[in-house]
């Protein structure tokens, strides 16, 4: 299951990504906001990582205006590991090197069918482990 979240600033971009996901047999849940009336991002980023923490879900995708304030505040959340992504090749590195369990955009940066790509980079790439492993559990014991 993916969690997906926005604030008022990724909402068109989030509607996008639904849609690919959607089209691509891809069970998500969208938690929120469901509008362009102005909101705080940090809500939405903190019902995206919880919902990874708990187990709910196994990874997220976070949209606002920049993708930054997403990648901030998810980032202060332990055990999430978040990556502000611009391009196809990081989305595919952040979760093979990073095991990143979240990537964020930027709807007012990145173009949709670019935002699509990276979606699709991040979400067919697999974490590689071994000598990665052990610089994830050096970074995360930061968070404890
Ligand atoms: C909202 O205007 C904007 O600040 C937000 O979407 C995001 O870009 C923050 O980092």
């Amino acid at each position: 299951m993916i969690a997906i979240g926005c604030d008022h600033g990724g909402i068109n971009l989030k509607e996008i990504i639904k849609k690919f996901l959607e089209e691509k047999g891809l069970e998500f849940k969208d938690f929120g906001t469901y509008s362009t009336d102005s909101c705080d991002y940090p809500d939405y980023a903190k019902a995206v990582c919880d919902a990874i923490v708990s187990g709910e879900c196994e990874k997220g995708i976070l949209v606002c205006g920049t993708g930054i304030g997403m990648s901030i505040a998810a980032n202060k959340i332990d055990g999430i590991r978040a990556a502000h992504v611009t391009d196809t090749y990081s989305a595919r590195m952040t979760k093979e090197h990073n095991d990143a369990n979240i990537i964020c955009l930027g709807e007012r940066i990145t173009g949709c069918d670019l935002a699509l790509e990276i979606v699709n980079a991040y979400l067919c790439a697999e974490f590689q482990g071994g000598r990665h492993q052990k610089r994830i559990d050096k970074l995360m014991s930061f968070q404890k």
